[in-house]
């Protein structure tokens, strides 16, 4: 099976209220980590590249490895562009053979955000992908822009119908309380479900995404905090609301941040556990484990995609 686009997933996550797990990839052994879970589990998968990890591992690279993961697995797996910033990078990765793009140009003004989203989306289509856009800010870190809590704001559902029928895009990512990275919250936990079910409204049977979706599994912060980390404050998003958000409109939950704790608790455990070893095989399985271990976690407990690839 070739990769393919999140059409079908995405119809069948919204009619059978789960959500598709969109994780984060860099390099070998986090998609292996990855798709390990996906194939026990018998989940598809959306393995997607930040314009930060084309440049850190090179996007022919990466595309090599998602294939030779659909050739290993036969899973149905889409490869996207997180994050795209511009119409070049989308039309590069549209070019390199991802499946999937996003176009975020949410830091613009409406209707320049609808006039960037549209030519990606125009590109997009006459080659067989589909484009995610985002409307409204999260907070936190995105490659190089850091978008602070007052600047961040959410989605207007009022917005999205124009928004929507404008640009002639396939998925929406929205903003209704996550950010990005594993410092979400200062104090309880807060998302504005009351957007997410006025969107899912507006938009009937129309998949929308939620980023920022990490949870910030205390259990790799412990690890790490015990093995001579220091992040005091980390704190995710509840895994009973991101459960609630997969059985309403939410049909990809954005995952990265929780990978990256579990690779780096993995690792930290086993130097400490093992200062003599220096072979990179000897650390990075023990991480490439913890990293299956948490997205089976993922698929089975918070996205409920187990079974349905
Ligand atoms: O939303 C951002 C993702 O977590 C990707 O992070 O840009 O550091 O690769 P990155
Ligand atoms: P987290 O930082 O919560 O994992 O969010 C990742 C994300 O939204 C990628 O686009
Ligand atoms: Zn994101």
């Amino acid at each position: 099976m070739p990769l393919v686009t999140t059409k079908e997933m995405f119809a069948k996550a919204y009619d059978g209220n789960y959500a598709i797990g969109a994780f984060n990839v860099n390099n070998m052994e986090m998609i292996q980590g990855i798709v390990e879970a996906g194939k026990e589990e018998n989940a598809p998968l959306i393995l997607q590249v930040s314009s930060g990890a084309r440049k850190y591992a090179n996007p022919k690279y990466l595309k090599k490895l998602v294939e030779a993961a659909v050739d290993d697995s036969g899973l149905p797996i889409a490869l996207h562009l997180d994050h795209g910033d511009s119409y070049d990078l989308c039309k590069s990765a549209i070019e390199d053979g991802f499946t999937s793009v996003m176009i975020d140009a949410s830091h613009h003004s409406f209707e320049e955000n609808i006039k960037i989203t549209s030519q990606v989306v125009k590109y997009a289509h006459d080659h067989g992908v589909v484009v995610e856009a985002e409307l409204g800010r999260l907070a936190g870190i995105e490659d190089d822009v850091n978008v602070s809590a007052e600047n961040a704001c959410y989605t207007d559902p009022a917005q999205v119908e124009e928004f929507v029928q404008k640009t002639g895009v396939d998925s929406l990512a929205i903003a209704i309380g996550t950010s990005h990275g594993a410092y979400k919250f200062k104090g309880d936990a807060m998302l504005r479900f009351d957007i997410l079910e006025e969107v899912g409204k507006r938009l009937p049977k129309f998949p929308i995404v939620l980023h920022g979706a990490s949870s910030v599994i205390p259990e790799y912060v412990d690890i790490i905090n015990e093995f001579g980390g220091m992040m005091p404050g980390a704190k995710g998003v509840p895994e009973d609301m991101l459960r609630k958000a997969a059985s309403m409109a939410v049909c990809k939950i954005n995952i990265d941040s929780d990978l990256r704790l579990a690779f780096t608790a993995a690792i930290r455990k086993h130097f400490v556990e093992n200062p003599a070893h220096f072979d990179p095989r000897q650390y990075l399985s023990p991480a490439r484990a913890l990293i299956k271990e948490c997205v089976k976690h993922k698929l089975v407990n918070v996205l409920g995609c187990n079974g349905k690839a």
